[in-house]
């Protein structure tokens, strides 16, 4: 909210999410006006690049819709289907056999009846592959981050948070105390002070330590066994999110818990399995039954929301026989080379990239407006790729995340470098005319290379595709 109390309004190139979180006025239905406002600003300039759908699924080229119906077709870096397993014909296979034998829902919540064989199996097939006794199934990998945080923790206990940790881990740290101390992102000696400081008055309550394996917009990880023998130090508990490196890092596909030799070692691990299990769903790793009880009974998601459907716990199942066999360290292979590849071209092309090779390869971009100027020219070029801004990065530090699968092939890789180049040089062009004055956004968007709007599903086929584009003008990219 603006501090005299009135909307605010923004162009369609500032502006943030941001700044339409706390609205004035006591018509909860009205006041959300204001966001959808400069929703429309950003639509009409052709600078509003989330609520994509595709048409067909998520595979490394497809035909996507934006949230205005238009259609365009390109190489997809958006989706996070890392080993590209959701395609995978055993996946598929499995998941039909299940929906013909067991139905298509769970029905009730773990609390209740809504586990099956299916989901008993998984949780102990979860269970060695990590290495912990007991596991818990959670409905969506978010209601297990947010699941284990507001089952554990209680107003009086304390959370020391890696400050970028995902929403989930927020949302649940916020819904369970007040006593929230976050810490600069990855910097152990910050833990050990606020750690410290904590016990130093208070003994007699929980600490829940928490951070990510892997996180999602920078590429980077924390040093794991650092971070776990500072919470044994101080009497606290450390819960890991291994979302997006579980099952696609590491020569076993245990990502950075095995790479950093902290199997079965970390107090507690919680994962999704939206990212390389081609499924909704996630899982909290525990040592002692106990703990996957009181989860059972004490949060929520695990106790009120209906428990994953049968085709799901099947499909995870059988992701994680893929993970474990030789064609699942054959995808792992082809993913990192992929992943190597993509980045040593962006470089090439003088486009920077953050942190360390993974499966999510972060492009640097800058400002937001020269960031959606860039991202309104993919849909034309042919291609789709996820913009992230404020509030997600810090201000000023927008960037593409582009989401490596192990199906890419070389020529979806040249072809998303080739069109991210030439995109960012187009709207540096498109930026410097408006800084100059010598066009404006409404002239822009006159011209803009938005994708062409196909009449109904059934023209599909028959309408034009946009053209591709010719060589960027910045750089040159090695073959
Ligand atoms: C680090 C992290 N944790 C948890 C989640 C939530 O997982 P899901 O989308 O499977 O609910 C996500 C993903 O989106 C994530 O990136």
């Amino acid at each position: 909210m603006i501090g005299d109390g009135t909307a605010p309004e923004f162009g369609a190139l500032e502006g943030s999410m941001r700044d339409f979180r706390y609205l004035p006025g006591s018509d909860l239905l009205t006041r959300v006006d204001a966001f959808y406002d400069w929703q429309q600003a950003r639509r009409a300039a052709g600078v509003w690049p989330l609520g994509r759908s595709t048409e067909l699924g998520a595979h490394s080229r497809c035909t996507a819709r934006t949230d205005e119906g238009a259609l365009f077709e390109g190489v997809n870096f958006a989706s996070q289907d890392y080993l590209s397993l959701s395609s995978h014909p055993a996946i598929l296979e499995v998941a039909i056999e299940t929906m013909r034998e067991f139905g298509v829902h769970s029905a009730g919540s773990p609390a209740l009846v809504g586990n099956t064989s299916l989901s008993i199996a998984l949780e102990e097939k979860i269970g060695a592959f990590l290495g912990y006794d007991h596991v818990a199934l959670f409905p969506t990998g978010w209601a297990a981050g947010f699941g284990v945080i507001k089952g554990l923790v209680r107003p009086n206990d304390h959370i020391v948070m890696d400050a970028l940790s995902h929403a989930c881990l927020q949302e649940g740290a916020q819904a369970a105390t007040r006593n929230i101390h976050l810490f600069r992102h990855n910097q152990i000696e910050g833990v050990r002070q606020k750690l410290a400081k904590i016990r130093a008055s208070d003994t007699e309550n929980g600490i829940l330590l928490i951070t990510e394996s892997l996180f999602s917009m920078d590429s980077d990880t924390p040093d794991i066994a650092e971070l776990q023998q500072l919470a044994h130090e101080f009497g606290a508990t450390l819960v890991v999110d291994v979302a997006h490196d579980l099952g696609n890092l590491g020569p076993t596909g245990r990502g950075f818990i095995e790479i950093q030799n902290m199997l079965g070692k970390v107090d507690v691990v919680m994962g999704s399995f939206s990212k390389t299990f081609a499924s909704n769903g996630g899982f909290v790793a525990s040592r002692g039954r106990s703990v996957k009880e009181y989860l059972r009974y004490y949060s929520s998601p695990n106790t009120f929301s209906n428990a994953m459907s049968p085709a799901n716990a099947a499909i995870v199942g059988k992701a994680f026989d893929i993970v474990s066999s030789d064609e699942g360290a054959a995808l792992r292979r082809k993913l990192m080379d992929n992943i190597l590849m993509l980045r040593s071209l962006l470089n090439g092309c003088g486009l920077e990239t953050y942190g360390d090779p993974s499966a999510i390869v972060c492009v640097k971009m800058g400002s937001e407006s020269l960031a959606r100027l860039t991202s309104r020219r993919l849909p034309a070029l042919g291609m789709l790729a996820n913009l992230v801004e404020f509030p997600a990065v810090p201000k000023g530090q927008a960037r593409f995340r582009l989401q490596v699968m192990a199906r890419h092939s070389q020529h979806d890789i040249i072809d998303a470098v080739h069109r991210l180049a030439t995109a960012a040089a187009d709207a540096g062009e498109d930026q410097r005319a408006l800084d100059e004055g010598a066009a404006s956004l409404a002239s822009l968007a006159k011209d803009r290379p938005l994708p062409v709007k196909l009449p109904t599903p059934a023209g599909d086929a028959a309408a034009p595709l946009p053209q591709a584009p010719a060589a960027p003008r910045r750089g040159s990219i090695a073959a």
